[in-house]
């Protein structure tokens, strides 16, 4: 049987890692400055990630959400205390894109509607609802049409008013700093326009942190450089450093009735377990203060490169060039046995390394830009 292919696909075979390196099957290294898609957090194969994980396995890996499992109230205290979220409930899931669908689900029958506005580049997942809010019509299919969706500019505050104004809007959705999109960012003061439209209008401020959550950004979640707080916040990727899992946060002001959600797999043991052990290292080795450093080094070396223009925050970073830069990827993996990351923004590389990179790795990511520009 042949395999779908889901992305066009380098010739690197990896068969193991560790830290910010992963090695194919020549064992050659490679320094991973994409976290496969923004997904190893904590870096690849954490001795306590791999313990905690492994020792969960030996006992018990799964069972159905209609027992107790002690495990995810561990999980929802310890994602309410490092983020300052208390208030809020947790739904867990597998995936972003399930996280997305949930919250669209969630906003629409909070507030008895079902019109979505998004923004211009933006990027939510591939299932039904998350395309459909995806800026990207080659991945929505006639399907997916039927969701009643409007997309604007961010920062256009008449814009979105306009819009809600109409009220049939359920959910204002963004992410707070786009990934797929090329690390575009809306202005603090048109997010605070957004939550404050959003209670006008009794709309639902969903923001999406599937990509900028759990550090990365340099906050807990990249909203948090801003005083708002949403009615529901997503998350996935660097939850659990490469186990599948995902969630959203629903603030306390929602109907956010028993029975409205559900999923087989969502909140089982193992997924638990790696995200809490997320969590012990993000915390123990301080990696959210380690990414605003970090991101403090990359843009003065950045300095060096006058061709590029740094974009986002924290390690959820790019450099944006005034040339396509799919050559250049190529010829860094190819030549420099460097990962790095592309966007919808053709012009934009993405750097979305573990949160634990270190100056040396970016010095050696910079020389290699210096050989090959
Ligand atoms: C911001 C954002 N939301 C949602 C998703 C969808 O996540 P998943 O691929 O886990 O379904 C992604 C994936 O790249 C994303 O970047």
């Amino acid at each position: 049987m042949k395999l779908f292919n889901v992305y066009p696909i380098y010739d690197v075979t990896p068969v193991r890692a560790e830290g910010v390196y992963v090695y194919d099957d020549q064992d050659t290294r490679y320094l991973d400055l994409y976290g496969g898609h923004a997904v190893i957090s904590i870096g690849h194969s954490h001795p306590h990630y791999v313990k905690s994980v492994q020792d969960q396995l030996e006992k018990i890996g799964f069972y159905s959400n209609a027992i107790q499992n002690p495990i995810q109230q561990e999980l929802a205290t310890a994602i309410g205390t490092q983020s300052c979220l208390n208030e809020y409930q947790l739904f867990l899931c597998s995936s972003g894109a399930e996280a997305i669908e949930n919250a669209l689900k969630m906003a629409s029958f909070h507030t008895g509607k079902k019109r979505v506005l998004a923004f211009n580049g933006a990027f939510h997942g591939r299932t039904s609802a998350a395309v459909a809010v995806t800026d990207n019509e080659k991945i929505t299919a006639p399907l997916n049409q039927q969701q009643d969706v409007c997309f604007l500019p961010f920062n256009d505050t008449a814009a979105l008013e306009q819009e809600l104004q109409k009220g049939d809007v359920c959910a204002v959705i963004f992410e707070p700093i786009q990934g797929v999109g090329g690390l575009d960012m809306p202005t603090e003061a048109f997010v605070l326009e957004m939550e404050r439209l959003c209670q006008q209008y009794q709309a639902c401020l969903i923001a999406d942190e599937v990509q900028s959550g759990f550090s990365r950004s340099g906050t807990f979640f990249a909203f948090q450089n801003t005083f708002i707080k949403p009615h529901i916040v997503t998350m996935a990727k660097g939850m659990g450093n490469g186990f599948p899992v995902g969630g959203i946060l629903i603030h306390p002001d929602l109907k956010a009735e028993y029975g409205l959600l559900g999923t087989t797999f969502g909140g089982n043991h193992l997924a638990c377990r790696a995200a809490l052990a997320v969590l012990d290292v993000l915390e123990q080795e301080k990696l959210q203060e380690h990414a605003q450093k970090m991101a403090v080094y990359f843009n003065e070396k950045a300095q060096n490169i006058p061709q590029a223009k740094v974009k986002g925050r924290g390690l959820m970073l790019g450099l944006e060039f005034d040339f396509e830069v799919g050559p250049l990827r190529r010829r860094l993996i190819e030549e420099k046995k460097i990962f790095t990351g592309g966007s919808s923004n053709k012009k934009v590389l993405r750097i979305l390394p573990p949160l634990t990179v270190q100056p040396q790795h970016f010095d050696t990511f910079f020389n290699a830009l210096h050989d090959l520009l």
